[in-house]
């Protein structure tokens, strides 16, 4: 199929403009570089498919003859999409020791090794120093309600270690609030945004927009605060529509159009949709939440998440961590109140988006 003059001049003109701008942002450690030719890849495939019909495309890049070899980047992006696809694949289990009189529960989680994705793809939970190392001088934003406070706490967890996090745990949870903090030793910018509803979002969305400055790593997610205080899921429908329009203008360009009936697949930065989890609605903890976040109201909020196609599996430009998923998995013993869970699960959660990232970056530790 051609495009038109007039699509390929649109298309043009967002390589130009946003991919800088995209890739400005960007330094992630020891893949600051990887992530620079990934995205530079890109753009010069892109540019020499386009050249032959659009002369003046040509004066953007490069001659062809110094790209690196097609075939193998083909194929090892069908890799990343397979195993993108397989980082889900998590199991959770508990391990009961009755041996003493008292109880005590140990939960642990791992990737399922029965996988074949899984095992291809040698995910890895990352230690404290791989983390730090592939974190080391970047900007993270989380944003979001509590589910995106537990997130925070799990990747805190990860990079500071249990007694510096129980030292920084009340500013954390200081109700409704933002946090910032900076990990010194990698010189890790997090902050915490405290976004209840996806307008706050689309908000902060539109800031960065507006001062053309951007975290690395974008983390958002808001649902359950929206289901409890509004409880109309047309209404945030609309909203996610309109989170997902503030985004585009943050993508170097379209994630994915078609180019001679052939797809073009182009990365986006990496931004992180933190998905609503499983609810449990007998134990939720008060009257109003029993009555307002029942199953059928969970599902059509979460239709509205497809619908938009706001996440990468359909078709939108977030990367999905899925916390329905997740805490399911984990199930019933994991939560007290039926819609905060246990650590383990965000912390699943955490190795997996340090894992899309290691991916998005083609590298693997050694
Ligand atoms: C038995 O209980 C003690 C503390 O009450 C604990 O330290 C120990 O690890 C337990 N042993 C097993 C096998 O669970
Ligand atoms: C972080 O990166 C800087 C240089 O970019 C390096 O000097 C420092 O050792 C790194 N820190 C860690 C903990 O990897
Ligand atoms: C979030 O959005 C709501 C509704 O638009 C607004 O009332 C509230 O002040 C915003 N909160 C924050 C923290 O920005
Ligand atoms: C949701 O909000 C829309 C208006 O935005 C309204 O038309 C609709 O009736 C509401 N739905 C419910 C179930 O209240």
């Amino acid at each position: 199929m051609m495009l038109g003059a007039v699509q390929f001049g649109v298309l043009a003109a967002c390589i130009v403009l946003f991919v800088p701008m995209g890739m400005a942002g960007w330094h992630l450690s020891r893949n600051k570089m990887l992530f620079f030719s990934g995205a530079l890849f890109i753009t010069l495939a892109v540019g020499v498919h386009l050249t032959p019909y659009f002369p003046s495309f040509s004066a953007f890049i490069p001659s062809s003859s110094s790209l690196p070899s097609s075939p193998t980047v083909v194929a090892s992006s069908v890799n990343r999409d397979s195993c993108i696809s397989s980082l889900h694949e998590i199991e959770f289990h508990n391990q009961d020791s009755r041996n003493n009189d008292s109880t005590s529960e140990k939960k642990s989680w791992k990737w399922v090794d029965s996988n074949k994705g899984v095992v291809d793809c040698e995910f890895q939970k990352l230690s404290k120093s791989d983390a730090s190392d592939l974190l080391n001088g970047s900007w993270v934003v989380v944003a979001g309600d509590s589910q995106a406070r537990l997130m925070v706490v799990s990747l805190l967890e990860l990079l500071m270690g249990l007694d510096e996090i129980e030292r920084v745990r009340g500013d954390l949870f200081k109700r409704h609030s933002d946090y910032h903090t900076t990990v010194d030793v990698i010189g890790m910018k997090l902050d915490f945004i405290w976004a209840p509803y996806v307008s706050n979002l689309t908000d902060l969305m539109v800031e960065f927009r507006e001062k053309r400055y951007h975290p690395d790593v974008f983390v958002i997610g808001s649902g359950l605060w929206d289901m409890l205080h509004v409880n109309n899921a047309t209404d945030y429908g609309v909203s996610v529509s309109r989170l997902k329009d503030s985004l585009m203008p943050l993508l170097p360009v379209t994630p994915e159009f078609e180019f001679e009936d052939r797809p073009v697949v182009v990365r986006s930065p990496l931004m992180f949709w933190l998905g609503m989890p499983t609810l449990i609605n007998s134990i939720l903890n008060t009257e109003e939440k029993r009555a307002k976040m029942t199953d059928a109201m969970w599902y059509a909020y979460d239709e509205q998440i497809y619908k938009s196609k706001l996440v990468r599996n359909f078709g939108g430009p977030l990367f999905l961590l899925d916390i329905h998923y997740l805490s399911s998995g984990c199930g019933r013993t994991c939560t007290v109140d039926g819609m905060h869970y246990d650590g383990i699960v965000y912390e699943a959660a955490v190795h997996i988006m340090l894992n899309a990232l290691l991916i998005e970056s083609q590298q693997r530790l050694s």
